[in-house]
């Protein structure tokens, strides 16, 4: 669904035309069906909510999705981390980082890093969720 609100003016918004294409059109809303993996976590700060489910088959993530109650920037950083952890092994999306969000966004204004923390946090809940139900994976090569 697209859908424009006027909002892309330069004169209105903090926000680069990314984010704010991530914000209006966000990829991978929902919840993965039967999803192997959940995490849900909440910023202190400003009470938003952020919960990301994962398909993992064979030590890969196939799907990502995200549900997200919070800010513009919020919604744009769990849009773009769900676009890209699909495709990494579990192993190597422990190690996902908010900077490749912030990088890969083209930039968040500095009261808006924490928004991209929530979505590494979020990640990561998933993946320790997905781990904890899956104890036969742990020890797993990753391919
Ligand atoms: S202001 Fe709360 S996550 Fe952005």
């Amino acid at each position: 669904m697209r859908f424009d609100t006027g909002l892309m003016s330069d004169s209105y918004t903090l926000y680069n035309q990314t984010v704010m294409d991530h914000f209006l059109n966000p990829r991978n809303l929902g919840e993965v069906p039967d999803a192997d993996g959940v995490g849900e976590v909440g910023a202190a700060a400003c009470g938003d909510i952020m919960k990301i489910s994962l398909k993992v088959k064979d030590g890969r993530i196939e799907d990502a999705r995200f549900k997200t109650f919070g800010c513009g920037s919020a919604i744009a950083s769990s849009s773009m981390a769900t676009e890209l952890i699909k495709g990494r092994t579990v192993a190597e999306a422990m190690s996902f980082s908010n900077q490749e969000v912030i990088q890969a966004l083209g930039g968040l204004p500095p009261v808006k890093i924490h928004c991209s923390v929530l979505a590494e946090e979020a990640i990561k809940a998933a993946l320790e969720d997905y781990r904890k139900r899956h104890p036969e994976a742990a020890g797993q090569p990753e391919r």
